[in-house]
């Protein structure tokens, strides 16, 4: 098949979050299957790679109504996937990839010109693969005007809601002045959503399959506390949504980590993460390696529960508990981590921005990772956490739920436990998860059996990916039931 996916970011380019890692290891597991795979992102000023020998495409005018701006597309191969990346300064040449005032139209001339680059580049498309708010409206303008183009003929398009929480609202103005939308559709309530217009939820209503990252979320989404006000409309298209659960890279190995300076493998694990671990506690001048260590890697947002963190920290130094943060987001949180790793320089570090190496280091040292998050629709960390022997402290939601194990305290699973879990969104309820993570630090036996039964997990691509192959394959053998 010929997929295209469509997303704001995919490594090696850029990468946030989960995203990034999702669009890259799912397009290489494609890949290695036979498909013939695509990724189109924008060109940010802030990307992390930024090879010499791009290919030079094309440009072409795109149009926003009123506003007329170029696009310069350029091509690159990596790891059997097609790279296609689309420039524009006015746009993309800017400090960050997202968080701007005008991200509703950054998004807009980038799916406009994507259309574009489509019709440009490509042979007919078997599988357009659109992954959250940004391209939402890719489904609608293509289906409403471009559906008889000879390379969208036969197209069917794939929507995966990563984030709820994240849906393009725009006024309803804007779907003309953006998109060149004929107003019918809102009034028909195609493209409406309450007041206004959503690019996810007009992604719901123009696709041909909807999924999540995983089963727990998929059900989260279905009701009207989890559903982020999407549970009508993914109730109302029934069978055509889905939670397919992410996998991760396999190049998270800590046997063969080029970032860790003591690489190590299930045989020698505890020897491993501790010479890891002195390494870690040196450069950061943490006391005493023989500390329990919580380490947390991420973006620091509501969704992350770091409030939870931020309201137990100072009892978990007091209890024993050494803690490392790596991330950067939102100032109230990281202004409060801030102060406290002032308070506690020798137990508490705290390392604002984004840094690949670093967090490789803190998935090997840590004893435990900690992810109290309000809500998860999948969660990398702490599959990543799980492949280096680091048991994962987490929340009772979404993916979380489908990937770890909780210990049982009162009928103790030690056979088959994977991490900590609690349920209740509390300080106090996280607080006994950490207290079971101190308690079973006290005891390297069932700690280490703990770490064996994470490494026993296969969180790899292939059977995800499979998932996905045949989502895409039914849209072929049935005609969809759904409603566009
Ligand atoms: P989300 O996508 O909601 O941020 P996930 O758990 O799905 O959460 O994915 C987070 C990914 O981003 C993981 O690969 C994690 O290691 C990485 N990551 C998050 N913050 C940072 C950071 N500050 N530096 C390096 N990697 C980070
Ligand atoms: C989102 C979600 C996260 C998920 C990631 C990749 O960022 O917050 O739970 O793992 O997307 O699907």
């Amino acid at each position: 098949m010929k997929i295209v996916m469509v997303a704001s970011e995919a490594l090696p380019f850029i990468k946030t979050g989960g995203l990034a890692d999702v669009v890259y290891s799912l397009s290489k597991q494609l890949v290695s299957l036979h498909h013939e795979v695509s990724i189109i992102i924008p060109m940010y000023e802030s990307m992390l790679f930024k090879p010499q020998n791009l290919d030079f495409i094309g440009t072409s005018d795109v149009y926003l109504s009123w506003r007329k701006q170029q696009a310069t597309f350029y091509h690159y191969a990596d790891a059997g996937i097609h790279y296609y990346l689309i420039s524009n300064d006015y746009y993309f040449k800017r400090q960050q990839p997202y968080g701007y005032g005008d991200d509703g139209e950054r998004f807009a001339f980038f799916t406009l010109a994507l259309r574009n680059l489509l019709k440009l580049i490509q042979h007919p498309i078997d599988v357009i693969h659109v992954h959250d708010w940004q391209c939402g409206m890719l489904p609608a303008l293509i289906k409403e005007q471009d559906a008889q183009h000879p390379h969208f003929v036969k197209t069917k398009f794939v929507l995966t809601i990563h984030n709820p929480a994240f849906q393009g609202w725009l006024d309803r103005a804007l779907l003309w002045d953006f998109y060149n939308l004929p107003f019918h559709l809102y009034e028909s309530g195609k493209l409406r959503f309450h007041e206004g217009v959503s690019t996810l939820k007009s992604a719901i209503v123009y696709a041909d399959k909807v999924t999540t990252v995983s089963p727990t979320h998929a059900k989260e989404l279905l009701t009207e506390v989890g559903g982020y006000g999407l549970h009508d409309i993914l109730s109302y298209i029934g069978e055509d949504f889905s939670g397919i659960l992410n996998g991760i890279d396999e190049s998270w190995n800590p046997k063969y980590d080029a970032y860790l300076h003591h690489p190590y493998d299930p045989k020698n694990v505890t020897s491993g993460k501790q010479k890891n671990k002195e390494r870690l506690f040196r450069d950061y001048k943490l006391k005493d390696p023989h500390r329990p260590l919580f380490g947390l890697v991420s973006r620091l947002t509501w969704q992350k529960g770091i409030n939870l963190i931020l309201a137990n920290l100072h009892w978990l130094i007091q209890e024993g508990g050494s803690v490392i943060v790596l991330g950067s987001g939102e100032p109230p949180l990281t202004f409060e981590l801030d102060l406290m790793a002032k308070k506690y320089p020798e137990q508490l570090v705290f390392i604002q921005g984004y840094d690949e190496r670093l967090a490789h280091h803190i998935y090997a040292a840590s004893d435990f990772f900690l992810m109290p998050s309000l809500f998860e629709p999948c969660g990398i960390s702490q599959m990543i956490s799980l492949r280096y022997g680091t048991l994962p402290l987490v929340r009772k939601t979404g993916g979380l739920v489908d990937t770890v194990q909780p210990w049982n305290v009162s009928q103790p699973n030690i056979g088959i436990a994977t991490g900590f879990m609690f349920d209740a969104y509390t300080a106090q309820a996280m607080q006994m998860a950490l207290r079971e993570a101190l308690d079973m630090y006290r005891n390297p036996a069932m700690l280490h059996t703990m770490i064996e039964n994470g490494f026993q997990q296969d969180h790899g691509w292939l059977q995800s990916a499979d998932q996905y192959v045949r989502l895409y394959a039914s849209l072929f053998n049935k005609k969809s039931a759904k409603i566009n």
